[in-house]
This record gives C-alpha cells, structure tokens and sequence, in this order.
C-alpha cells in the first residue's frame, strides 16, 4: 500500500550527506553576557565542552536571530543580539525560570535530568534525545485546548489552529510512511495499540453484527442484542509473539488489557537460534485461526519478513497488524523496505514517536482507506481529547524525519548496533542471535554470573543506562531477567560511530566481567571503585566528545 511519491520536500533521497557538520559552537550562558533573568539565582554553567565532531543539525538547528522573534523582543529593549545568541539557551533558562517562579523544586529536576542525561550514556534501546523544536513544540498553549473530532468536525469550538497541525501531522506521516491514512492523536503507543485493537474488532465483529441484526448502529441494539455482540467482543482469539521472545506486554500479556481483551496465542522464536521460524507461525495460525495476527517487538534482535506474516495472515483469515514502536524511525529512513516495510503489507500498523523515530512521547495509527473511518473514531472508541502540543511536535519530528539527513542517521543508528554487537562478542560477550540487523541488541548476561538486574545496576553505576530484558525461554523470569537490553538511536543521535561503539563494547565488557554477583540475592552484587571509576572517567571522555544538546548552555 505505499505510495512512494509524497509532496515536495518529502523526498526519499538516500545521498550521502554530512549529518553532523561541523561549526557548530558552544555557546557561552546568556546571563553570561546580562540577558537572562537571574530571579532564581541559579548559577550560570559553563557550555560543555566540545569539539567540532558530533553535532546533530537536526538537532540544533536554530532561528536566525536577526528576523526572529526574540532579536524582535530584544530589540524593542534596545538590545541587540550578539551573534553567539543561542535561542536554545534563552528558550529553556527563560522557561526554567518561569517554573522556579512557581515550583522550584520542579524546575531543579528538570534541569537535574538534562544534567543526568548528559552525565550518562544512555543506550535504553526504546529512548532517544527529540530535538529543542520536538521539545518546545510541547510546552505551550496548545496544552489548554480541546479538540475532540477531527480536522474540521470537532465537538469544540475554536479548533482552527489544532486543525492546521493535526493536518499537517497527517499529510506528513501519510507521506513519510506511504500510508493510505494516519491518525496521529493517540498519546501513547499503548492507546495506538487500544485503538488497532478496537478498529479490527469493529471491522470484523461489530460491522458484521449490525449487518446480521439489520441494525444501523450500536445504539439502535436491544439490551438483548448488545449483551451478545459485547460477547462477542471478548471471545476473538489474537497471535502475537510471546513476551520473553521479544514481543510487547501490550500484546497479550495477560496483566495488560490486551490481555484481558482476547483470546491469546503466542508464538516465539527458535530455541536454537532465537530467530524467528516463519514455519513455526504458520503453523501456529493454522491452529490458532486467529482474527488478529500480530507482529512487532520490543526486543527482537533482528528484521521481520512482513511479507510472509501478510501471506500467513491472508491464508487464515486474519487481519494483520504491526506494532513497529521501536523501529518507525528505522522505517521512515528506508533501512527497513522491500519485504522488511511493515506499512506496506499490513492492514494496519501502529507506532510510538519517541523511539527511533525521535519525535515527542506518543503513538501513532497507519491504516488502509478502508479502515480510515473507524480508526478516526480513536476518541471516543478509546480516547479523549487529542492532545495539540503533543501533536503539533509530533508535526515537528515528522517533518525532521522527512529530510534526507534522517535516513542517513537511520542507517548509522544500525551500523552502530552491529558493530556494538561485533565488539562485545571480541570482547567475549553473548549476544542473543549473534548480532542485530536493527537498533538493538541483547546481552546474555548469564556467561558473567550475572542476572540482567545485577548487570543492569552494575552499568548504571559506572555510568551506562541500559536496561534489564527477558531473553527467549529466560530461566530468570521477567522482574531479574538474564538479560540486557542495549540500542544506539540515543548515542546515535549525539553523533557516536563505529569508533565509539568499540569504545562502549570495551567498557561494558570490562564493568560486567569485574562485578561480582552476591551469591544470596539475584539483585546484589559488588563493582571495584577502581573499576567503576574507570569506566565513569571513559564514559565521560565520550561524551564531552559527543555532548548532549550543545547549544543548551545551562
Ligand atoms: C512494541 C511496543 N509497543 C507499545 C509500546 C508502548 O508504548 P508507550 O509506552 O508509549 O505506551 C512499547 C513501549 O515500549 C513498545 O515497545
């Protein structure tokens, strides 16, 4: 169903361009230089320190200060705006300030985070750094506004400026991914799911229902008649892949509502290989005949053939949906096409925005024309009002997506995961399938005596922020695990290549093969301080090299 061609500007180049130019400067703090408002008293703090390597344009990309609404503002103080002047800087010292007006405490952790995150190397595979226009897309007015409906047939009025970037959001996505229709108002990638979920069921029992009873809608039902349709609801049987082989527990864990909502099947991955066996799901749809086939991961180390899911979904009867919450961004930038294109052999996909894709925490629904109307009705079917500061940084990301430079930071994002996977297993790391064909691998942490929740603390005190994660048939159970969860869109992002994910591989290596688990206790364990220190001091060097948001200096 992709349409290749979208509006101008929307181009599907793959030429090689310089993500990461350099010339970017650090700049110096505004109140440095007598511009900011000191009412909090915080300290100015020096911008990090840099080199002209690693810049993410995309990123930082800032407002020419001489037409801009600040060097307006400025100027109307008889100010003007020195040429370091970084609109970044002034955007969030000004808008700190503006918190610690009211709630102190608040903006010092907001501006604890950044510290954090810029202390830290953050290799949460589902996490990634939005640009400051992703990010001040969110934080204004647009919050106070109502809007249920959608683009001009809204329940409220006042909505013509919630119209426009909702719109835009739509044509972006629609050309971005070559969709038929996307839907851009679920907040979450657990509500896109909710609202897959309910689309399919209306699709394929409610719809029926109402034809087989001659009624025209659910209100024109007999109590008698409701009671069996809602019946019906609840017994539809759905086959997703099994938790601890990487799927969500968005589908079909039991203690989710997806859970709760059908008739669950699993199926999971070779016990040899840990890939999946495409055989194997056949013929588990065989058996299962289900109404949703579902495919997607948050853990799954490797690429899915979506064009033998369709052809297995087709052959049973099943409607086929992918959740591709983790790899959009992988998608948008063309490294997953052909048979590995989940939009083009699905009926309806579903997404976060905040993973790879690296737009403002959401989700996201793509669908056929024919599946259009019903997924529209996301509000009310499972939804409130949309949220228009989300979706107008949902406009923001998608448009940075739409630019040539994103499918080549796709790409790196998933050279950087094979060669983080190539290095450790050097260094003698296990590595779940043997490497990765996405953004993310899978430490088998068990070789180190180790259960993924000792190993995960261990990194986190030496400064790496990974995550713990079941791996296929995991002996440990979902809360310990015997796994980590590594992904490179974050240290992607901050402009890390080949050379720094050796570097990283290095350092994990060392840290987990020094940490000494606590025989009693499946989460103590004890680092060396040497240890620890050695791999804070080198995980630092990286990103001082490689700094989080440069033109912020606070
Ligand atoms: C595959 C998948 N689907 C859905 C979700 C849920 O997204 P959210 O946390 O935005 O609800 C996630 C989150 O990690 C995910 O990995």
């Amino acid at each position: 169903m992709r349409g290749i061609s979208g509006p101008a500007g929307f181009g599907r180049c793959r030429a090689p361009v310089r993500l990461y130019p350099s010339g970017a400067r650090p700049l110096p703090a505004l109140v440095a230089r007598g511009l900011g408002s000191r009412r909090t008293g915080r300290r100015p703090v020096a911008a990090p320190a840099t080199t002209d390597e690693g810049r993410v344009t995309l990123m930082t990309s800032s407002a020419s200060t001489s037409t801009s609404r600040l060097a307006a503002y400025l100027g109307g103080l008889g100010v003007q705006a020195p040429d370091e002047l970084s609109p970044e800087t002034v955007a969030y010292a000004a808008a700190l300030d503006v918190v610690a007006a009211v709630a102190p405490e608040v903006a010092a952790s907001i501006e604890a985070e950044l510290a954090d995150q810029r202390s830290n190397l953050k290799l949460i595979a589902s996490e990634n750094y939005a640009s400051p226009a992703v990010l001040l897309a969110m934080g204004n007015w647009l919050s106070d506004k109502y809007a249920e409906g959608a683009p001009g047939h809204r329940f409220y009025a006042g909505c013509e400026n919630v119209d426009a970037i909702e719109s835009r959001a739509v044509e972006l996505a629609k050309a971005l991914f070559g969709s038929d229709h996307a839907y851009i108002q679920p907040h979450s990638g657990i509500d896109a799911n909710l609202v897959a979920f309910w689309t399919i069921l209306t699709d394929r029992v409610e719809g029926p229902a109402l034809e087989r009873l001659g009624r025209k809608d659910l209100l024109s039902l007999s109590e008698s008649e409701w009671a069996g349709l809602r019946r019906e609801y609840g017994n539809q049987r759905m086959l997703g892949m099994a938790l601890d082989a990487g799927g969500h527990l968005t589908h079909g864990f039991r203690p989710n509502v997806s859970g709760k909502l059908f008739d669950l099947s699993h199926y999971s991955v070779d016990p040899e290989t840990h890939l999946i066996d495409y055989d194997l799901v056949r013929e588990r749809a065989r058996e299962v005949r289900p109404l949703v086939l579902l495919a997607g991961y948050s853990s799954y180390p490797r690429k899915i053939n979506f064009r033998i899911f369709r052809e297995i979904a087709d052959e049973v009867g099943a409607t086929f949906m992918v959740d591709m919450a983790h790899f959009a961004g992988l998608v948008a930038g063309r490294v997953f096409s052909g048979d590995f294109d989940p939009v083009r052999h699905a009926h309806i996909t579903t997404t976060t925005t905040h993973k790879t894709l690296r737009g403002p925490r959401g989700g996201m629904v793509l669908c056929e024309e024919r599946l259009a109307p019903t997924v529209d009705r996301g509000c009310p079917l499972v939804l409130g009002g949309p949220l228009p500061h989300v979706m107008a940084a949902k406009a923001v990301a998608l448009t940075e997506a739409s630019r040539p430079e994103f499918a080549t930071y796709a790409g790196q994002i998933v050279e950087n995961a094979a060669t983080l996977a190539d290095a450790l297993q050097s260094e003698g790391g296990t590595v779940v399938t043997g490497g990765t064909d996405n953004h993310l691998l899978l430490v088998d942490v068990r070789p180190y005596g180790l259960t993924g929740r000792q190993a995960e603390s261990a990194l986190r005190e030496a400064g790496v922020t990974a995550n713990r994660n079941v791996i296929p048939y995991d002996p440990n159970g979902a809360w310990y695990t015997s796994g980590i969860r590594v992904g490179t869109p974050a240290t992607t992002t901050l402009g890390m290549g080949p050379a720094e994910m050796r570097e990283i591989a290095s350092i994990m290596q060392g840290v987990l093969s020094a940490t000494e688990a606590d025989p009693s206790s499946k989460a103590r364990f004890q680092l060396a301080d040497s240890v620890r220190d050695g791999a804070r001091k080198r995980v630092a060097d990286l990103l001082v090299a490689h700094p989080l948001y440069p033109r912020i200096s606070l």
